[in-house]
């Protein structure tokens, strides 16, 4: 590293590697140095977003164990990991009903296992005309007899798992300016009803030319409530799926410091764009990939033969 990176890397308010996460050491996020992790992984092969990306759900869940264990070692003790992830319908082979992955029990016994304490779970609720779904309701309509119920999913959840217990002192001890500025707005939270284990956020729609087009981007607003619940000013939030830097951008919003970990080198230009290139370090490790481009065409293809 020359003495030029060393000054940027400390001025820079994020820093993103673009590289994969199974691979990520302690040169770039150290031991316990993150105070929030909000994520969402890649949902496994989701016929929309990745298709065919893992050549089987067993490959998938060697990331999520990696992801586990990555979370242990770079949160600071009693930090909280916020993953948004859901379920998966996936088509394989002639099945035209597809087969449905239990990402969100299978996330959730892989992250205990690891030895996480399971804090809570929050079901993120879209809006009921949201676009993209496939309608599976309409089978049922049209054969309305017993066993024909395929119902439209418009929630994921958002796990909250807790690296130990917090020690509660470190709040008393914090500058009381930090502190302050850290307070949360309890007439916010009561009226938007963060206070409840549902959370109604419309999610980012599909517009074409979008910045975050193909990417399944989260909505600000989970970052935003989870880093002012669980981080105070000053502090780092790590998203190890970065994708578009959803996380990223709120959390320089907030006071906080953000960084990323990305396998796409094709997202880079999207990242420089929705996060400002004056605010950003970015350096390439080993097993980066380009994806996006060739995921879309297959994109592409799978919607010109449903059509
Ligand atoms: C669901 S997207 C995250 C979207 C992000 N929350 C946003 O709002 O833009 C998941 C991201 O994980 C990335 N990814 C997949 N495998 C990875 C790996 N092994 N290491 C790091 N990133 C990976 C994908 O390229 C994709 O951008």
């Amino acid at each position: 590293m020359s003495p030029e990176d060393v000054v940027s890397q400390d001025t820079k308010d994020l820093r993103i590697f673009f590289g994969d996460l199974r691979r990520m050491t302690s040169r770039e996020v150290a031991d316990g140095e993150v105070s929030l992790i909000v994520s969402s992984p890649p949902y496994f092969n989701a016929p929309f977003d990745y298709p065919d990306l893992f050549p089987s759900y067993e490959d998938y869940l060697g990331l999520i164990r990696s992801f586990a264990s990555q979370s242990r070692r770079v949160l600071g003790r009693g930090r909280i990991c916020a993953i948004v992830t859901d379920d998966m319908l996936v088509k394989e082979g002639g099945d035209s009903r597809g087969r449905k992955y239990p990402l969100v029990a299978d996330t959730t016994r892989i992250f205990l296992d690891e030895g996480f304490l399971y804090r809570d779970k929050i079901t993120w609720v879209k809006p009921a005309g949201y676009t993209r779904i496939s309608r599976r309701s309409g089978v049922v309509l049209q054969h309305p007899y017993p066993m024909y119920f395929y119902p439209d999913n418009i929630q994921e959840s958002i796990l909250l798992f807790q690296n130990g217990e917090f020690d509660y002192g470190h709040l008393k001890d914090a500058p009381k300016k930090i502190l302050e500025s850290s307070k949360i707005d309890t007439v916010q939270l009561n009226k938007e009803r963060w206070n409840l284990t549902v959370w109604n956020i419309t999610n980012v729609l599909p517009m074409p030319g979008r910045v975050e087009e193909g990417i399944a981007a989260f909505p600000e607003e989970i970052p935003r409530r989870l880093i002012k619940l669980f981080t105070m000013v000053g502090e780092t939030v790590f998203d190890p799926f970065a994708g578009s830097g959803t996380t990223l951008k709120v959390a320089l919003e907030l006071g906080r410091k953000g960084f990323g970990y990305e396998i796409d080198l094709e997202l880079k230009d999207i990242l420089r764009e929705k996060l400002g290139e004056e605010n950003l370090l970015i350096e390439e490790r080993e097993g980066a990939k380009r994806l996006r481009k060739s995921l879309q065409t297959k994109i592409q293809r799978q919607r010109s033969v449903v059509r």
